[in-house]
């Protein structure tokens, strides 16, 4: 017997999606987030016809079998996180209501949607499905995913959690641990800096309108999701060494690109003070020298190592690694 389901409140047509003012949306802003669907319509790029030529190219994929678990477990968090970005990109393109911000999420779920599929294919074809990901990877992408405001969604999946992609894409890129996946890693890469840039253009202006409540809880909401990402990259440890990345290093690369994407936010809000970005660095900072030290250090020389990250910062982090993240042109 079927059961009843209660219906969802019907949704009005939004017939003030073309007023900017209403959701604070600078005129240019809304141009670049316009640009973005067209850019993604222009480059778009045919997964299953790239895959083919790769391996025309390059042969099945073949990694030996003592590092293709690690392989499987790395690249189950890109397959998993492009669902959870697929996801969020479809909620943000149903429930964002200015009508640029909307085109911009609904082209990023078309990008997502390939994303997943590729790495799908890719990972069957390579022998590597993965079962099931790290418990704190797995929370991470359900904090995101089922986050109660839409700009933690936003600031969540875009400028935390791509940055992090990002870096993966960046480390597996340089070491070519495998051609085919080599060759698949910069259609990512160029598709991912263009998603960081609908959260730098959008997020400002409804940051601009939540109360200071809702913007203690968003800050309070990246915290918790640095300490997820923190201990989802311990998950990790053991498959970067395997794979021969070092894990601090890979680490590094993701706080890089993340701290880029937060400093053009809070540029982009016209805010000059680096205080709310310092802060959550030391806490990344300090956190890493605890959860992830470098090799044989004892616990009393992390923690004071951690307690010098949280008060002074660490030292400074290579800008050159967070090339591909930059404000998009109007
Ligand atoms: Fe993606
Ligand atoms: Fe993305």
């Amino acid at each position: 017997m079927l059961r009843s389901r209660r219906r969802p409140a019907p949704t009005p047509l939004p017939y003030h999606m073309f007023d900017r003012a209403r959701f604070g949306l600078e005129a240019r802003d809304a141009r670049t987030l316009e640009r973005i669907y067209h850019k993604s319509q222009e480059r778009s790029w045919d997964g299953q016809e790239v895959l083919r030529a790769l391996i025309e190219r390059h042969g099945a994929p073949h990694v030996d079998a003592a590092r293709r678990p690690a392989l499987a477990r790395l690249f189950a968090v890109i397959m998993w996180g492009e669902l959870a970005a697929w996801k969020v990109s479809a909620a943000l393109a149903d429930e964002l209501e200015p009508f640029e911000a909307k085109l911009a999420a609904t082209s990023q779920a078309f990008d997502e949607a390939r994303h997943f599929y590729v790495m799908h294919d890719y990972l069957e074809l390579l022998g590597a499905m993965p079962e099931r990901l790290d418990r704190a990877i797995e929370r991470l992408l359900s904090q995101v995913m089922n986050a109660n405001h839409l700009a933690k969604k936003l600031i969540g999946m875009q400028l935390m959690v791509e940055p992090v992609a990002l870096s993966i894409f960046h480390v597996v890129r340089t070491l070519d641990i495998e051609p085919v996946l080599t060759g698949l890693m910069p259609y990512y890469q160029r598709d991912e800096a263009r998603h960081v840039a609908l959260g730098l253009k959008y997020l400002p202006a409804m940051i601009r309108q939540m109360s200071t409540r809702e913007r203690a809880s968003l800050i309070s909401f990246q915290l918790r999701l640095l300490t997820s990402e923190l201990w989802g990259s311990v998950g990790l440890m053991r498959d970067y060494k395997a794979l021969g990345i070092d894990p601090r290093d890979a680490v590094e690369v993701g706080r890089a690109k993340q701290k880029k994407a937060l400093d053009l936010l809070i540029c982009e809000m016209g805010i000059t003070s680096k205080v709310p970005i310092e802060l959550l660095d030391r806490y990344s900072g300090a956190l890493m020298e605890v959860l992830l030290p470098f090799d044989d250090v004892p616990w009393r020389e992390r923690l004071r190592r951690s307690v010098r990250a949280a008060a002074w910062g660490k030292q400074p982090i290579d800008d050159a690694l967070a090339d591909e993240i930059e404000t998009p042109a109007a």
